[in-house]
């Protein structure tokens, strides 16, 4: 299989022109063999190694019945995101499976939009939500070791988490290198199309280097695909929808954060 579309500069040497489209089919059929996988093992495995310990008596003393886990602006920039990330998703990639349609002023301006929801993300996370409590920390890898040892059969305490478990902090860490990857090149390649943004400058590269954004952006967008798949498969699973429906209302019930929760890692006002 090849990895790289593979042309000529005005030089006759060869370069890269972009990614194979090949890798677009292999991320849609990782998607779809994690997803498989997952949900044989969820009911041929699981049960055996994750029950969720109930919260010691007592423990809901000073915790209100609802608490908030999301705030209005954060919903409103998920759910924006969502939106402009399905969009680019797929104004991308239809036309390359065989769907023509003008998807490229669709394509930039999504990609606008989500490139401010990122940014205004950035400052409402760093001055305005718990920054840390997202990214993947020393505790948690004590965390991870644990983990895999219960996921083995064997005979090992898992503590409950903060407001995030480590396969969240993987996830958003993933989505954060490769949304930066995709909206820095994605803002190159307006220099290659004609908007009334910037004017197309054809010659800010060479072809070769064209190349290299091109298969960046190409990258990054297919990785996309297997990410969005994955995501979208927890949100609908059965035992996750109290988070799902966190997203759109905004909070979550006492017996959900006491059954998931460490409340001395995530404190919650009475
Ligand atoms: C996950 C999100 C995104 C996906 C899945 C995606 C996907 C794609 C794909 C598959 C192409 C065709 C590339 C090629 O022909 O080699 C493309 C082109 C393009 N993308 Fe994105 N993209 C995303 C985000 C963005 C962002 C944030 C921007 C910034 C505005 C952007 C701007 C562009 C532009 C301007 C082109 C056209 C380049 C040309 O035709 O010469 N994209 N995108």
């Amino acid at each position: 299989m090849e990895l790289f579309q593979i042309g000529t500069d005005p030089w006759g040497q060869e370069i890269i022109i972009r990614i194979s489209w090949a890798l677009l089919t292999v991320a849609f059929w990782a998607g779809i063999a994690f997803v498989l996988f997952h949900a044989v093992y969820a009911v041929v495995w699981k049960p055996k190694v994750a029950a969720d310990e109930a919260a010691p008596s007592g423990a809901e003393h000073g915790i209100p019945e609802k608490i908030v886990r999301h705030t209005g602006a954060a919903r409103m920039f998920h759910w924006v995101m969502a939106a402009s990330m399905l969009t680019l998703l797929a104004t991308g990639f239809l036309p390359i499976v065989g769907l023509e349609f003008a998807w490229l002023n669709i394509h930039w301006i999504s990609g606008l939009i989500l490139i401010l929801c990122i940014l205004y993300h950035i400052v409402h996370a760093s001055f305005f939500l718990d920054f840390w409590s997202i990214w993947i920390l020393p505790g948690d890898l004590a965390e991870a070791v644990q983990r895999t040892k219960r996921q083995l059969g064997q005979d090992a305490e898992v503590g409950k988490h903060g407001k995030y478990p480590l396969d969240h902090k993987l996830y958003h860490l993933a989505v954060s290198v490769f949304g930066l990857l995709v909206s820095a090149t994605g803002l190159l390649m307006m220099l290659r199309i004609d908007t009334p943004i910037v004017p197309r400058n054809d010659l800010f590269y060479t072809e070769a280097t064209w190349g290299i954004v091109y298969s960046l952006h190409g990258f990054a967008s297919v990785l996309f695909v297997t990410l969005t798949i994955s995501h979208i498969y927890f949100a609908i699973r059965p035992e996750k929808l109290w988070m799902t429906k966190a997203m759109i209302f905004g909070w979550v019930g006492r017996s959900d954060y006491l059954a998931h929760h460490d409340p001395n890692k995530w404190k919650v006002k009475g």
